[in-house]
């Protein structure tokens, strides 16, 4: 099989030429990931149709198209505009209802008007795709407040430094302040403080977290504390 993609959690192999296999590397069991991804798919969010579950790996409908991250790269001038994709990508998600199946955010009593969080949505988790923007990668969707996937996106872009050569790192740290401040300006929904501070936890809490962003996060947790 050819691989085509490989995240911090999965690896991703054509399987032919409408189909991938992503297969976590550690994680699943995949069925809950799976039927939020139909059930957003009902609700005309953009997510990759699912084909097959099984364990560890889920079938999925091929995507043709650069991740968010790597068009940046490539068009520097767009970076607004990618920023109010990504913002809107957010504000359609939040419409959404949660499900009752779909688990809570750890640490929030439960809310009467829950959405659906993504919980990664940023730019290397959106496929620029011929027929629009796709959001993949749903592992870590939770029930909760939208603000908290605001504030995910905030703490990701200001505070992680991704393990890529120093070249894609020098794109990134450029392209970075840009972003963050044209997604603000479009995106509806507030990272409060503790919304910032519980976005940063789950953060610190992440195994693949490195001991240097895990200093930059707690620095900033108590300039907010
Ligand atoms: N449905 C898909 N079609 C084509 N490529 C995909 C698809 N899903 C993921 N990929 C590729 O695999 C990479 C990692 O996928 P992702 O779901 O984000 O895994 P991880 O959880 O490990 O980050 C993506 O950046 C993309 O290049
Ligand atoms: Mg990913």
């Amino acid at each position: 099989m050819e691989l085509i993609g490989r995240g911090r959690d999965a690896d991703v192999y054509a399987l032919d030429e409408r189909r991938v296999l992503r297969r976590y590397r550690q994680g699943g069991p995949t069925e809950t990931e799976a039927r939020l991804m139909n059930y957003l798919a009902d609700h005309d969010y953009p997510v990759p149709a699912v084909h097959d579950v099984d364990g560890t790996d889920m079938v999925l409908d091929r995507l043709y198209g650069r991740t968010m991250t790597a068009m940046g790269a490539r068009a520097p001038h767009r970076i607004t505009a990618f920023a109010r994709t990504l913002a809107g990508l957010h504000n359609r998600l939040h419409t959404i209802p949660a499900p009752p199946w779909l688990a809570r955010v750890e640490g929030f009593e439960a809310g009467s008007d829950d959405r659906v969080l993504h919980l990664d949505l940023h730019p290397d988790n959106v496929i620029m795709t011929g027929d629009g923007p796709v959001v993949i990668d749903w592992c870590t969707a939770r029930a909760g407040e939208p603000g908290l996937d605001v504030a995910s996106v905030m703490v990701l872009l200001s505070a992680m430094r991704p393990p890529v050569p120093w070249w894609t790192r020098a794109l990134i740290a450029a392209m970075r302040t840009p972003l963050l401040t044209a997604f603000l300006i479009a995106v509806e929904h507030e990272a409060t403080d503790e919304l910032v501070r519980a976005a940063i936890q789950r953060r610190l809490d992440d195994r693949n977290t490195s001991p240097e962003e895990k200093r930059r996060l707690r620095d900033w947790s108590e300039r907010i504390a």
